[in-house]
């Protein structure tokens, strides 16, 4: 058998809200609507009796020990659940920045679970792959099936793709690592406590661009103010994308650093990426759609 690949999207909150934290395990209940660009890390799977994974590409020495690396432990999770699962030689090719707020590892871990779901034909909802990509981490579901929809819970629930409308967008990265737990630490929610006053987006199916930024616009992202506190450098990220002409909405993805902006048109993205990178040749700037 071939080889099989697959793309591992970069993962965008639109919009994060907070809903409170779990008693039980000190999780934060989110609702949030995720969607995808179209750059990414590669996935590729060669069928072999051994599970191995080879990391290259230009992030791929801030990607951490390969040991450790989600890709694996995602595929072991699944090994553990399916007897004699057929495995093989990963190789990653890692373009995206890490601890970055758009779910680049979770993305990796839901691209090795899809890749090993076509070689052993599972489905995607098939149970042993959804508790492998619950057992990876809390936003590895949601990158499963990499649409555009809602996710709730710790990340858990899961909506149906919502057909989102594709969104020009520029994503930026200030070239700061920031771990997820010390934002929501930041956020300084109790167990049992509430965020006031989330406007939720509701998003109808077949709605065009205008409609998605309409619906988007007035929610938020609750880990922005708090990663801000952790990262002050993502307050320049944000000026610069709001400084571009043709920027409907700047926003950070998940918890940072990175952010995003829905523009006009693809041209008005292009062009604020030629600006963005010469003023700043050390940031992470990436012309997208997003849907
Ligand atoms: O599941 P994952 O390893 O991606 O989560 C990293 C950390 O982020 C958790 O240990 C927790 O501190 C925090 N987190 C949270 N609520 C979520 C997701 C993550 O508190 N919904």
């Amino acid at each position: 058998m071939t080889a099989l690949t697959t793309l591992a999207p970069a993962k965008i909150n639109l919009t994060l809200h907070v809903l409170g934290r779990r008693a039980g395990d000190g999780y934060h209940a989110l609702e949030s609507l995720v969607a995808f660009a179209g750059v990414g890390d590669t996935l590729v799977l060669e069928p072999a009796e051994r599970l191995t994974l080879d990391v290259s590409g230009p992030t791929a020495g801030t990607a951490g020990p390969t040991d450790d690396n989600l890709v694996l432990r995602a595929a072991r999770h699944l090994a553990a659940g399916v007897p004699s699962l057929r495995v093989g030689a990963f190789s990653l090719d890692k373009r995206l920045p890490v601890a970055a707020g758009i779910g680049g590892g979770s993305s990796d871990a839901a691209a090795a679970l899809r890749l090993l779901a076509e070689l052993n034909d599972l489905p995607l909802d098939h149970p042993a792959i959804v508790a492998a990509s619950r057992s990876a981490g809390a936003d590895v579901p949601v990158c499963l099936d990499p649409r555009a929809r809602m996710m709730r819970g710790a990340g858990e629930e899961i909506g149906t793709a919502l057909g989102l409308a594709p969104l020009p967008a520029l994503l930026i990265n200030p070239g700061v690592a920031v771990a997820t737990p010390p934002v929501f630490k930041a956020l300084g929610l109790a167990v049992g406590e509430t965020l006031p006053g989330a406007k939720h987006p509701v998003i109808a199916r077949g709605l065009d661009a205008e409609g998605v930024l309409a619906a988007i616009t007035p929610a938020r992202n609750d880990l922005e103010a708090p990663a801000l506190t952790v990262a002050p450098m993502i307050g320049d990220a944000l000026a610069a994308l709001r400084d571009q002409p043709g920027c409907r909405l700047a926003r950070m993805s998940g918890s940072g650093a990175t952010v995003f902006a829905i523009f006009s048109d693809e041209a008005a993205a292009t062009r604020a990426a030629d600006k963005v990178r010469s003023a700043r040749p050390s940031w992470w700037v990436e012309p997208t759609t997003l849907s």
